[in-house]
């Protein structure tokens, strides 16, 4: 540890008081196992880099290829052409080629046809794009999200800068990992490219963040890791916007059963200063 804070002091040019260490009790129950590297596949290849949270945390995975799966609040969802349809029918209702059941079963509820949204085999009208008019909207949707750009952070002052070391020294980076990096992609400009998410996209026990439901091979106590890119420009917090408070979301990692708790244990002892500089390094983002 001392090691460590010497070359933030250096780094940094101020005085800083010595970190204990990220996660002494994960890397003990983790049987100093490092956490390994998956096979490149859909959205991007690793789910760890090295570190050891280990085997606390789990991926969601598909059941009918076995692949690795990321997105949604329980990494539900294979793809964002699935996510489209999952959100389009069970939050908007509106059926669809991805999701063709109505929600409510009972056949005296049953007043049209389904899919309601579908590819559009004889599009009225073409504009600028004759592939977006024959496509369905939820195929639409999914276009606009995966070409949708990630936000900009701020650029990084003295206070950011040494929040995001003391962010990387007290283990948030375990579960919020900052680099991924993509596989090859047919979009222009999307092949292996190193991002910052800030999410390793695997599954984490929350202890009593968990909201009881469970999907795929998730608990009801879990949660994907939230990328916290861009979390600087949200109001609400958490899964269910239970907080505006960056402070509060922090400290709700941390209750019985949550693999959160030696990393929270760590944010409480820090100063006050090193407290601030994180919450600003989170607001730059
Ligand atoms: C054991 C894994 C784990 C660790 C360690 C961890 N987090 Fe999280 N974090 C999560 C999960 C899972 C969520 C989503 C929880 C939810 O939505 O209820 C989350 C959510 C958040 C959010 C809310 C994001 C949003 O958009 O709602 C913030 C902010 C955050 N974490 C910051 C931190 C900071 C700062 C640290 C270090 C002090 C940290 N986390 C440590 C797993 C972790």
């Amino acid at each position: 540890m001392q090691h460590r804070s010497a070359r933030l002091r250096r780094a940094t040019h101020e005085q800083q008081r010595d970190f204990p260490h990220p996660d002494p009790d994960l890397r003990r129950r983790a049987g100093g196992k490092c956490f390994r590297r998956r096979p490149a596949g859909d959205a991007f290849g690793a789910v760890g880099s090295g570190d050891c949270l280990g085997d606390l945390r789990h991926v969601q995975s598909q059941r009918n290829d076995g692949t690795i799966t990321r997105f949604g609040w329980k990494a539900q969802n294979k793809s964002l052409l699935i996510f489209a349809g999952e959100a389009y029918n069970v939050e908007q209702g509106v059926t669809n080629e991805a999701f063709p059941n109505e929600r409510d079963d009972d056949p005296g509820c049953q007043f049209n046809g389904s899919p309601e949204d579908r590819t559009n085999l004889t599009p009225a009208a073409t504009g600028n794009s004759p592939a977006a008019a024959f496509s369905s909207d939820v195929v639409n949707f999914a276009a606009f999200m995966r070409l949708s750009d990630a936000s900009t952070p701020a650029p990084p002052t003295a206070s950011t800068t040494n929040g995001f070391r003391v962010f990387q020294n007290i283990g948030c980076q375990a579960c919020h990992i900052v680099n991924q990096t993509t596989a090859k992609s047919r979009f222009t400009g999307q092949s292996e490219v190193t991002f910052q998410p800030f999410s390793d996209f695997a599954l984490h026990a929350m202890g009593s963040l968990g909201d009881g439901i469970s999907q795929g091979n998730a608990s009801g106590r879990e949660f994907r890791s939230a990328p916290l890119w861009g979390v600087g420009q949200r109001i609400f917090f958490l899964h269910d916007g239970r907080t505006s408070n960056l402070i509060a979301a922090i400290e709700l990692h941390a209750s019985f059963g949550s693999e959160a708790n030696p990393v929270i244990r760590s944010f409480n002892a820090l100063s006050p200063a090193n407290q601030q500089d994180l919450i600003n390094f989170l607001r730059s983002l």
